[in-house]
């Protein structure tokens, strides 16, 4: 070979080795710790790195149980047993020279004699305790997060059923609110007492009848219960004057629709609640009060409620007149169909027996609370 000068350079021989020389340089230079153990687990190789690690001088450990290595002895007894059948690979505690434990990630293969017959074990090991402790640390965190997350998961279940206890208590109390407002009105009538909660009840009954949505029911329910509280606002000369009232009267009276529906919009859950108050005196055939609408124009609760109330008025007895029986008044509510009332939803009443109007009367003299009326009025 040329230099660029032009000279030649010696040639370099490869340079052979016997494998018993490379072998032990390899045992000696590894920063692995090697130890090897004959059949009866004594120590015969421990090469510095294991010297370093461990803290025992090769000649305090060649000849002694390699026991004396681990940290938990039974556990490295059967790890030497079964990596003489088919070798080892995994994570083993052991015990340097000053007591302190560490861990190791070991691979040890059984040692075979020029025969093949298995004379020892060798098993190359290295440190793994910051990793360990790493990934136990990493662990626990795991395990503290999923407790953290039922813990929570917990207290998020307990604060929704405690929102719901205490929905339902406002619910209730403002039922209760309500109730004493209607049986107030309905008193101030006198002659109307329980009108307010059967209109409610029945309205819901016939509102089903006629297929309006679910989600509407108990606005429906609340509307009609409040159908009049616009009374509030008509002077008592007006509303408790005997005999017919003059033009000026009726337009007082009138109002009443008006004042209960603004009243109601001030109050925020009833602000869905308004239709009734509001289109309950409309016509079908536009004859009605005050808006003056007609046929499909009147929200349909409006014009379900507007049988109801005149059935309910029919039905019950006032200083004026006397009360009607059911068929009675159910021929007046059939002779309203298309002038007062909606044709088809006088058919769906008029399909309802009187003995169901009598047990929903029942219903309304034993609760004011929305959900025992739908399931009253949803059992047939
Ligand atoms: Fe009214």
């Amino acid at each position: 070979m040329l230099t660029p000068d032009g000279e030649s350079t010696p040639r370099r021989e490869a340079i052979e080795l016997p494998p018993a020389s490379l072998a032990e340089a390899l045992i000696r230079c590894s920063l692995d710790m090697i130890i090897s153990v004959d059949l009866q687990r004594r120590i015969f190789e421990f090469n510095p790195a294991a010297e370093r690690q461990f803290g025992y001088a090769r000649h305090e450990v060649l000849g002694r149980p390699v026991d004396m290595l681990y940290a938990e002895p039974a556990e490295g007894a059967a790890l030497s047993a079964q990596t003489l059948r088919c070798g080892f690979c995994g994570e083993l505690w052991n015990r340097r020279k000053d007591g302190t434990r560490f861990c190791c990630y070991v691979s040890a293969s059984p040692l075979h004699d020029a025969s093949g017959a298995v004379v020892g074990l060798m098993g190359i090991s290295r440190d793994i305790t910051e990793q360990r402790r790493s990934r136990e640390a990493l662990q626990q965190a795991h395990a503290d997060l999923e407790k953290l997350n039922g813990e929570l998961d917990e207290l998020n279940r307990a604060l929704e059923g405690k929102v719901r206890q205490r929905t339902a208590e406002l619910r209730a109390a403002y039922d209760d609110t309500l109730d004493a407002l209607v049986l107030a009105l309905d008193a101030r009538e006198h002659a109307t007492a329980g009108h307010s909660r059967r209109v409610a009840v029945y309205c819901v009954e016939l509102a089903l009848r006629c297929g309006l949505s679910d989600g509407a029911l108990e606005n429906i329910y609340r509307g009609a219960l409040l159908h009049d509280i616009g009374k509030i606002g008509v002077p008592d000369a007006v509303l408790l004057k005997p005999g017919r009232l003059d033009d000026a009267e009726r337009r007082v009276i009138e109002q009443h629709v008006v004042i209960g529906a603004r009243l109601l919009e001030r109050v925020g859950y009833l602000q869905s609640a308004t239709t009734i108050p509001r289109f309950h005196h409309e016509r079908y055939d536009g004859g009605g009060y005050v808006a003056g609408l007609a046929g499909e124009a009147i929200p349909p609760e409006a014009r379900a409620f507007a049988i109801i109330d005149v059935y309910d008025a029919l039905r019950s007895q006032r200083p004026y007149k006397p009360a009607l029986g059911h068929d009675d008044a159910r021929k007046v509510i059939r002779g309203g169909a298309g002038r007062e009332f909606d044709p088809r939803m006088c058919a769906a009443f008029a399909d309802v027996s009187e003995q169901r109007w009598a047990a929903l009367a029942g219903v309304a003299g034993r609760t004011d609370r929305f959900d025992e009326v739908l399931a009253a009025c949803r059992a047939s």
